[in-house]
């Protein structure tokens, strides 16, 4: 049968106490639902459906994608309901995979179980035995240990509270059978909404077959209803990333001191400190050391490169042998070959620098094509914009650049030229040659300090 996964999005979550949709709140920083639309996709199946309707336009604005189908849910009353909206596009025989917008780390593997396990049962559901269960719907077994029926929270006797095995909320079962299961529903209840879980009742009263699939890994259903399980959440999914870097065979200073935010692929030898924050695509070649406090984002890192405490790396291939930071900042476009040295207080944008050059104190190289063996002096600034545009600067191999000049760009300095401390270059500085642009030193005879009045 050909597959359309619906996922459930247009709640407001009152309990996260945010103005930001709830299937918006970031988990290591993408929205909620783009990570369950990263599982819904895995599935490949013949169409995604998402029902939203709190925040409708900033969600469908934060999900772009051809191959999602928007429904709207106006009023949020209640699960089932939000499934009705769904129902009218999707072809009977098709079968229908429910996701909930706020169930952001289960599966693939799960839910691929699940479609399997369809194969044999009319209603699959899947379930979870939590060590605390409250706010989750638990599941009823009749004597024979069959699923007679799924209770709510807000619903539950005290008796029934005392249940531990829960319902996950992801459901699959045929777009026919669904929607005459939800057709016979009703909203009497402590919450006055249509549930999807009552569908559960209404089927094994129709003698449909039900099966119940228990979850291997129980953090894969964590539901995400306030900003304390959003908390959990994001632990549970930062420990497996960290998990996962260990197993590739980097060394953690402490696995629950390091942020993964997008992809971080790591060779051999990596050594990662504590307090590092990696965004978006970041490759560590082997022998890569990152400090304390680093936030490393979109960037390639070649082998042995170390980078030093607190240092903002962000969309720069660096080559082998790199020494970073401490307190750098590395902006986008920052291109740097072998063993440069970028030191504290340095920042770098949209710049190649060559092999060996030194840029190791307060500097600002914008803009500019360093060659190799430079030695940028402390307090260097490439002076790149003039109000309106941007201009580069160039300087050759093996220059040496003194402290505190400013660089007015367009300029080149030639291979080889000597810069003095001091000059404000504003035009291109020859090869090999020193170039001063200073205003010279002069004393002042029988001048005097002026002196305070005596009060
Ligand atoms: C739901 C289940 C509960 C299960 C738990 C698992 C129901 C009635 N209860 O409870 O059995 O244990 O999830 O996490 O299904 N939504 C809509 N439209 C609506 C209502 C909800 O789109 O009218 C969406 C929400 O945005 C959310 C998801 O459906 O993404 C679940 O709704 P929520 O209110 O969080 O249900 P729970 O109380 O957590
Ligand atoms: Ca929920």
């Amino acid at each position: 049968m050909p597959l359309t996964v619906v996922i459930l999005a247009a709640g407001k979550g009152k309990r996260m106490r945010s103005d930001l949709p709830k299937v918006l709140q970031p988990l290591a920083g993408r929205p909620l639902l783009a990570h369950v639309l990263d599982r819904a996709r895995e599935l490949e199946p013949e169409a995604i459906c998402v029902v939203h309707g709190h925040g409708a336009d900033a969600v469908r604005a934060a999900c772009p994608g051809n191959d999602l189908g928007w429904r709207l849910q106006a009023r949020q009353r209640g699960t089932a309901h939000a499934v009705a909206q769904a129902l009218p596009v999707i072809p009977a025989d098709h079968r229908v995979l429910v996701l909930f917008g706020d169930v952001p780390l289960i599966g693939a593997g799960t839910l691929r179980d699940l479609c399997a396990k369809a194969e044999s049962a009319d209603l699959v559901l899947l379930t979870a035995t939590l060590p605390d269960a409250t706010g989750y719907g638990r599941i009823l077994r009749d004597a024979d240990g069959g699923v007679s029926g799924i209770v709510e929270d807000a619903d539950a006797t005290d008796e029934q509270r005392l249940i531990r095995e829960t319902n996950a909320g992801v459901m699959v079962a045929a777009a026919c059978d669904l929607r005459r299961w939800i057709a016979g529903l009703s909203n009497d209840n402590a919450q006055q909404e249509y549930y999807l879980p009552d569908v559960v009742a209404l089927a094994v009263a129709e003698g449909a077959r039900v099966a119940a699939v228990e979850v291997d890994d129980p953090d894969e259903v964590l539901g995400i209803n306030d900003k304390s399980q959003l908390a959990d959440v994001e632990r549970s999914y930062q420990r497996a990333q960290a998990q996962k870097l260990v197993e590739a065979g980097a060394t953690l200073a402490d696995p629950a001191r390091v942020d993964v935010r997008g992809e971080v692929s790591v060779e051999a030898d990596v050594f990662i400190d504590v307090g590092a924050v990696f965004e978006g695509e970041v490759t560590l070649a082997a022998g890569v050391r990152i400090g304390p406090n680093c936030t490393i984002r979109d960037s390639r890192l070649g082998p042995d490169t170390v980078v030093h405490p607190n240092t903002v790396v962000d969309g720069v291939t660096a080559g082998a042998a790199c020494e970073l930071g401490p307190f750098a900042r590395l902006r986008p476009g920052t291109e740097l070959d072998e063993r440069v040295r970028i030191g504290n207080f340095v920042e770098i944008k949209n710049s190649r620098i060559g092999s060996g050059t030194k840029i190791n104190h307060l500097s600002y190289v914008g803009d500019a094509t360093v060659g190799r063996g430079v030695n940028i002096g402390a307090g260097t600034i490439t002076c790149n914009y003039d109000g309106a545009a941007k201009h580069q600067t160039t300087i050759g191999d093996k220059a040496f650049i003194g402290s505190g000049v400013m660089l007015i760009a367009p300029v080149e300095v030639g291979a080889g030229a000597t810069i003095g401390a001091g000059s404000t270059i504003s035009k291109d500085a020859p090869a090999d040659q020193l170039t001063v642009a200073r205003a010279r030193q002069a004393e002042i005879r029988g001048w005097q300090r002026p002196a305070k009045k005596p009060r």
